[in-house]
């Protein structure tokens, strides 16, 4: 077949599934299975496709049809400028992560604890920006934590990160003068009217502490003084209604200049908080 009827066919598939935007996901995915650059699709559309590469999209498009992220499919996602692994084992990384990732890096750290590190995404990008500091992740998650571990080796950073099982603080020792975070904070009523995508094909554990969110701040401000040296700094992502209630939060543990980074959007994303010691 021809991979520009090939790629009518999908199109008009994942339209039918629902796919919020087919023509850009089908695009993404035949240029995937014919092993060429995105930006080489248009000069190749004229293409017959070999008969592994027509069922390599079509298995492709299948998986896209039942919801499933293209993140998943590819099996990387670009973040920061790198290139992660991701799985059904942890959450998809999100652009708007990476403005905690870069408020983060307007501070000096040689030592940095990232609380649920997933695929180690927010970790191994600042280390990879400080190739002086090191860093710890913790995830309560065994299976998130061996692709936290996998992007490691992947980017060379095995040496300077540890990586290891923790509920929040629990197994956590020593000081670091920068913690981060990006918790699970959607609430348990929101989780059930999430998009097909996070729903069914990320961890819940991920997306969603259960009750009003707010938990996971809860912990990381009441614990964290104790795991911060003199003026470290605290940050974690939010959900963009979160702002008001999670300042509160860190500004009732005692932390000083408390504040709210805005992304793109101009939505609240980031809280900011200083050790009160
Ligand atoms: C929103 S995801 C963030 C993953 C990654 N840091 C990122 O930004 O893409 C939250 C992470 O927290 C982890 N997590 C949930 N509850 C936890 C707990 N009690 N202790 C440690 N990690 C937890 C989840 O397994 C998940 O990997």
């Amino acid at each position: 077949m021809i991979a520009q009827d090939a790629l009518r066919e999908a199109v008009a598939r994942l339209k039918q599934a629902g796919v919020p935007d087919p023509v850009r996901d089908a695009r993404v995915l035949l240029t995937h299975s014919m092993g060429i650059e995105p930006g080489r699709l248009t000069l190749c559309l004229h293409d017959a496709l070999t008969k592994d590469q027509a069922n390599r999209f079509d298995a492709a498009i299948d998986r896209r049809s039942k919801r499933e992220p293209v993140s998943h499919i590819l099996g990387r996602r670009a973040f920061f400028g790198r290139t992660f692994k991701v799985s059904a084992d942890v959450l998809d990384p999100r652009p708007e992560t990476e403005m905690l990732v870069a408020e983060a890096l307007k501070h000096r750290f040689q030592n940095v604890l990232d609380l649920g590190t997933g695929s180690g995404c927010i970790l191994l990008s600042l280390l990879a920006e400080r190739p002086e500091a090191t860093g710890v992740g913790v995830d309560l998650s065994k299976a998130a934590l061996k692709v936290a571990a996998e992007n490691a080796a992947g980017l060379g950073l095995e040496d300077r990160s540890a990586l290891f099982g923790s509920n929040w603080f629990d197994t956590v020792e020593g000081r670091f003068d920068l913690i981060v975070s990006n918790p699970p904070y959607i609430d348990e009523a929101e989780w059930h009217t999430l998009e097909p995508e996070p729903r069914q094909w990320e961890p819940k554990q991920a997306l969603t502490p259960g009750a009003d969110g707010l938990a996971p701040y809860r912990i990381i401000a009441a614990n964290a003084g104790r795991f911060l040296t003199s003026g470290g700094w605290v940050m974690v992502e939010i959900g963009w209604q979160q702002g008001a209630s999670v300042t509160q939060i860190f500004i009732d543990a005692g932390f000083q200049n408390v504040g709210i980074v805005q992304d793109l959007d101009g939505r609240d994303r980031v809280v900011t908080a200083k050790s009160g010691t």
